[in-house]
C-alpha cells in the first residue's frame, strides 16, 4: 500500500544567500529522501518555504537601510533559484508572509489559547530610549550566561544551543548602535509548555528508537533533565503575523512559533493552489502519514519539543477553528538533524566570505557533481568538512572513474557493435557470472532503499557506488571487449548483463543524481521520464504577490524502485559521458577564491 510521506524542510531566513552547508544540512537530504519515495510510488509532500519574519530579516534590512519587503523578496527569489537549479523538488516552496500562512498559524495560536496553554505575562525586556522601541531577540547581544559566549544573541546561544533568557544575557548591547539599553515592562502571551511537557516526553520516548542520538540527546536528554518551561511566543515588533486578541495591536507572534507552523500552512497552500481541494488532510490529519523534518542541529528544539508540543496542545481545536470540525494533527515521525559542514577546516561565515555560495559554485560545477560530494560528505553524525581538494578526488576518482565510466563504457561500447540496440540475447543462456551479478544488483533495492529509509544517506551512496564496483569487476573478469572480436554471442551476454545492471544502479542513484540518472535513463531508450519538471509560478492573495516554486510529477505513474525491465532488443539512444573529470589546477583556483580573513 502506497504511503503518504511529507518531508518538512527548514525554511531559510531571508536574510543570506544559501551556501553549500545549507544544501547538505537540510534541503538536498530532504530531496534525497522525497525522490525515492516517489520511485517507490509512494506519495509524497514536500513543503518549505522563506522564513520572511522576526529579527533576523529586520536587522538585514535595517543594515541595507531598506523596506523589509523587499530584502525579502530578493533573498526569496535567489533561493527559488538555487533550489531549481540543484534539483531539490519541492512541491511547494513558498513563504511565511502570505494571507493563507497568516490565517493558519493565527488559528494555531488561538487554539492553544482555547485549550488553555497560553498566558500573559508582564517581564522586563531589553529597551532603547534613543531608538524608542523595544529591541527583541537578535537587536542585542551579549555573553551566554550559560557557556560564556561573547557573542551570544538574547534569545538563542550559538555556541551552546541554548534558548535563552534575554534579560538574564551578560552585558548586553545593541546590534543597531542604539546607544544604551535599559530593561522596561512589557507583556506578552507565553506558551505553557510545562503542561505539555508529559505529552512531549511520550512523543519523543515513542520515536526514540528511531531517532538519531544527537537529536534525542538534544531533546529528550535535555527534557529529562531540566524539564520544559513556558517560553514567551509574542514580540515587541511590527514586522510580522499580528497576535490575533483584541488590545495588542503592534506585537507579532514570535518567529519561531509561526515558521514551524509553515510546514502545515504550506501543505494547505498546496492543496489549493494545485486544485487538489483539502488533499493536505492526507500528509496532516493521517496517523499513518509519516513525517520527516530535515534541519540542521541549531533548529533541534523548536522541531523536537516546540513545534509537537504547539500540534499536541491545539489538539482537535485547530481544526474546529479552522474548518469547523474536531480532529487531530499527525506528529512528527523523524527528526534527522544533521550538524554543520565546515569549509576547508573552517566554520563557513557569510560575513567573513568564508563560504562556497550554491549559486555561484553552479556556474562552474554541475549539479550532480555537488550533490554527489554533499551527499558523501554529509554531516549525518559529526561536523564534515568541504576540502577542494577532496572534492576533485572524490568527483574523478569515485563520480566518473566507478560509475560515470562504467556507463559510458558499456553503452558506447553496445551502441557500437550492436547497432544501437541491446544485445537480442536468448535470456535462457545466460551464465551463472551473469545470474550472479544481476542477484547483487537486484539486492540493493532492499539495502539502499532501507538506508534511505533510515535517513543514512552517505551509507546507502556508498552502497550504491559499492554496486557499480561489482559490476567494474564483473566486466574485467567476462571482458566483452575482446570476446567482441572472437565470439560475439558471449560478448552479447555479457553486455546485456552489464546493462541491465547499469539500468538498475540508474535507479538506485537517481535520488542522489537525478539529472545524470535521467539522461542516462534516455540513453536506455525509455521514453517516459524519471522524474517531473520543476517551475515557478506567481499567486496572489490579500498580502500582496508571492512567486513559488513547484514541482509537477510525471504524467505516469510507473514505481522505478525496482530491478531493471530492460528488454532484449530495446532500442538505445546515442550515449555521451554523465560527468566531466576535474583538472588538479580546480584546488588551488578555488582556494584563491576564497580569500581567507586572518
Ligand atoms: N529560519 C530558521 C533558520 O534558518 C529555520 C526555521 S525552520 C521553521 O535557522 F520551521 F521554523 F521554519
Ligand atoms: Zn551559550
Amino acid at each position: 500500500m502506497a504511503e503518504h510521506i511529507l518531508i518538512a524542510i527548514a525554511w531559510p531566513y531571508a536574510n543570506a544567500e544559501i551556501h553549500v552547508g545549507n544544501i547538505t544540512g537540510s534541503h538536498l537530504p530532504g530531496d534525497i529522501v522525497a525522490r525515492y519515495h516517489r520511485l517507490k510510488g509512494n506519495h509524497v509532500l514536500m513543503v518549505s518555504g522563506t522564513d520572511s519574519h522576526g529579527t533576523p530579516v529586520t536587522l538585514r534590512a535595517d543594515a541595507e537601510g531598506k523596506p523589509v519587503e523587499e530584502v525579502y523578496k530578493r533573498f526569496h527569489d535567489t533561493f527559488l533559484e538555487v533550489f531549481c537549479n540543484y534539483g531539490i523538488t519541492y512541491d511547494l516552496f513558498t513563504s511565511t508572509h502570505t494571507q493563507n500562512h497568516f490565517k493558519v498559524a493565527q488559528s494555531i495560536f488561538l487554539a492553544l489559547l482555547q485549550n488553555g496553554f497560553m498566558f500573559t505575562q508582564k517581564s522586563m525586556q531589553w529597551y532603547s530610549p534613543s531608538a524608542g522601541k523595544f529591541l527583541p531577540d537578535r537587536y542585542v547581544e551579549g555573553t551566554c550566561y550559560i557557556c560564556g559566549y561573547e557573542g551570544a544573541r538574547s534569545d538563542q546561544c550559538d555556541k551552546c544551543g541554548n534558548v535563552l533568557e534575554p534579560e538574564k544575557l551578560i552585558h548586553p548591547h545593541s546590534k543597531t548602535g542604539d546607544g544604551s539599553l535599559e530593561l522596561r515592562e512589557t507583556e506578552h502571551f507565553y506558551l505553557d509548555l510545562s503542561k505539555l511537557e508529559p505529552d512531549v516526553k511520550r512523543f519523543l520516548r515513542e520515536r526514540a528508537a528511531h531517532m538519531r542520538e544527537t537529536v534525542l540527546g538534544e531533546s529528550l536528554g535535555k527534557i529529562e533533565a531540566e524539564g520544559l518551561k513556558p517560553r514567551p511566543i509574542t514580540r515587541d515588533l511590527d514586522w510580522g503575523i499580528p497576535v490575533p486578541v483584541e488590545g495588542w495591536d503592534g506585537k507579532c507572534l514570535y518567529v519561531w512559533f509561526e515558521a514551524v507552523i509553515g510546514y502545515l500552512s504550506a501543505a494547505i497552500e498546496w492543496s489549493h493552489i494545485a486544485g487538489q481541494g483539502e488533499a493536505w488532510r492526507q500528509w496532516w490529519i493521517n496517523p499513518e502519514a509519516k513525517q520527516f523534518y530535515f534541519i540542521g542541529k541549531d533548529n533541534i528544539f523548536f522541531h523536537t519539543s516546540l513545534w509537537p508540543a504547539q500540534l499536541m496542545g491545539a489538539g482537535k481545536t485547530f481544526l474546529k477553528i479552522f474548518a469547523g470540525e474536531e480532529q487531530a494533527l499527525t506528529l512528527p515521525f523523524d527528526v534527522p538533524a544533521n550538524q554543520f559542514m565546515n569549509l576547508e577546516g573552517d566554520k563557513i561565515s557569510g560575513s567573513k566570505n568564508w563560504a562556497v555560495w550554491a549559486r555561484d559554485a553552479l556556474t562552474r560545477y554541475d549539479a550532480d557533481a555537488l550533490r554527489y560530494y554533499l551527499t558523501a560528505n554529509m554531516p549525518e553524525a559529526k561536523d564534515s568538512d568541504w576540502d577542494w581538494a577532496e572534492f576533485v578526488t572524490k568527483n574523478n576518482g569515485e563520480l566518473v572513474a566507478t560509475w560515470g565510466n562504467l556507463a559510458n563504457r558499456v553503452l558506447s561500447f553496445c551502441y557500437k557493435h550492436w547497432d544501437g540496440h541491446v544485445p537480442d540475447v536468448d535470456v535462457q543462456t545466460l551464465r551463472s557470472v551473469d545470474l550472479e551479478l544481476l542477484a547483487v544488483i537486484e539486492a540493493g533495492f532492499q539495502t539502499v532503499g532501507g538506508l534511505i529509509e533510515a535517513v543514512k544517506l552517505r551509507a546507502a551512496l556508498g552502497e550504491a557506488m559499492r554496486l557499480a564496483t561489482a559490476v567494474n569487476q564483473y566486466l574485467d573478469q567476462t571482458a566483452p571487449w575482446s570476446a567482441v572480436k572472437s565470439d560475439k554471442s558471449e560478448a552479447a551476454k555479457t553486455i546485456y548483463t552489464a546493462l541491465k545492471a547499469i539500468d538498475s544502479l540508474k535507479v538506485l542513484f537517481a535520488p542522489f543524481l537525478p539529472f545524470t540518472s535521467e539522461r542516462l535513463h534516455a540513453f536506455l531508450g525509455y521514453t517516459e521520464p524519471l522524474f517531473g519538471e520543476q517551475y515557478t509560478e506567481s499567486v496572489t492573495d490579500a498580502l500582496g504577490e508571492h512567486t513559488v516554486l513547484r514541482y509537477r510529477p510525471p504524467v505516469h505513474n510507473i514505481p522505478r524502485w525496482a530491478p531493471s525491465p530492460l528488454q532484449p532488443g530495446q532500442k538505445l539512444n546515442q550515449p555521451s559521458p554523465l560527468f566531466k573529470k576535474l583538472d588538479e589546477s580546480v584546488i588551488a583556483e578555488e582556494r584563491a577564491r576564497l580569500g581567507k580573513q586572518v
